[in-house]
């Protein structure tokens, strides 16, 4: 039996990925940038199952909990190429811990792929570089292949499989302030607003080859360290990928009024000389991006709004020790031993 344990932290774009060139392999329509944050990770084990243990299909536990089909599939998945790599078709049970909280509002798809990546990988006994791992995770959920990266990452388009991954970029100290407005479900699933973006959105094209030039932009503000132009194209990219999103038939609403009012209080912040703008993902919550030293006085000014939690640049995605209660099948009689990395 060979087990690995794995946990990757979430991102947030500054330039956003929305659209892809190829749904099966998941390659972007443009390349995009993101800052991996230090809170709420998720922690995921993979322990392959003995040929003799049924059931012969992948099992799911999300904190702790059966995941539904639909989750379930998404990770067997995963786990079909992986298995495809290893050459086996050995099953797995795959149990995931997310410490985002449901109220932060923040997709779980990118820490978790990018978690489930590491570990089944490890689990598989697959020895695969950083890139390699990022193209993997990218199968699960596009923005996955940044989670593998610490800090700033870009995910490059790429031509192909092989080239469609994300790497580390060098650039100024940033902070994040999440702003949880919203904890319902979203209307529509950014898989599926995604798809309708670039089948009816009039501004589909324009938002392609716009964010090509954008990422361009905001690659030369990294390597000057130059936040204020950083957080220009951030703001410009959310409110773009927003605009091309609202123009869909039928049209698509992420944003409330409640986010409208703190993109105008971060423009008010920013009139007062404070460096901060604002971006959001397929959803009303927004984020604001700072420096670390103004972390703290955005999170107040904006926390009227919503629970704030600040964010600093987090760690890449790893492969830590697999706790003894993980390393043992749920239904075995024998009391659990301590479970080693693959
Ligand atoms: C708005 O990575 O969740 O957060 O590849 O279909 O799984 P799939 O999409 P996903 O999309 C994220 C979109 C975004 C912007 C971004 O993170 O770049």
């Amino acid at each position: 039996m060979s087990i690995a344990t794995a946990r990757a932290h979430p991102n947030i774009a500054l330039v956003k990925y929305w659209g892809k060139r190829d749904e099966d392999l998941i390659l972007p329509a443009a390349g995009s940038l993101s800052l991996t944050l230090d809170v709420f990770p998720t922690t995921t084990t993979v322990r392959l199952q003995d040929s003799a243990d049924p059931p012969a299909q992948d099992v799911f536990t999300l904190n702790g909990a059966p995941a539904d089909e639909k989750a379930t599939a998404r990770v067997s998945h995963l786990l079909d190429i992986v298995r495809d790599l290893a050459g086996t078709t050995a099953r797995a049970h795959v149990d995931s811990i997310s410490e985002i909280p449901v109220a932060a509002g923040l997709a779980s798809s990118a820490a978790g792929f990018a978690a489930l990546a590491v570990a089944a990988a490890g689990a598989y006994g697959l020895d695969l570089d950083t890139a390699a791992l990022s193209r993997l995770a990218r199968r699960g959920s596009g923005s996955a292949s940044r989670s593998l990266i610490g800090g700033l990452a870009v995910w490059n388009a790429g031509q192909d499989d092989a080239t469609s991954y994300a790497e580390s970029v060098d650039g100024p100290d940033l902070a994040m302030v999440l702003l949880s407005l919203d904890r319902g479900q979203k209307p529509v699933s950014s898989r599926e607003a995604m798809r309708r973006t670039a089948a009816t959105s009039p501004y589909y094209d324009g938002w392609v080859s716009s964010t090509a030039a954008t990422l361009e932009q905001a690659l030369a503000a990294c390597r000057d360290g130059d936040v204020a132009r950083l957080g220009e194209l951030t703001e410009i990219s959310a409110l773009r990928m927003h605009a091309a999103i609202l123009a869909c038939e039928p049209p698509i609403r992420y944003l409330t009024p409640a986010s409208w009012a703190v993109f105008a209080d971060i423009e008010q912040l920013r009139s007062e000389g404070v460096p901060v703008y604002g971006t959001a993902d397929a959803g009303p919550n927004v984020v604001a991006l700072t420096t670390p030293e103004h972390a703290e006085l955005v999170s107040q000014r904006l926390e009227h709004h919503g629970a704030a939690t600040i964010s600093g640049a987090g760690p890449a995605a790893t492969t830590v020790p697999t706790l003894a209660a993980d390393a043992t099948p749920a239904a075995a009689p024998t009391p659990p031993t301590a479970g080693g990395e693959a």
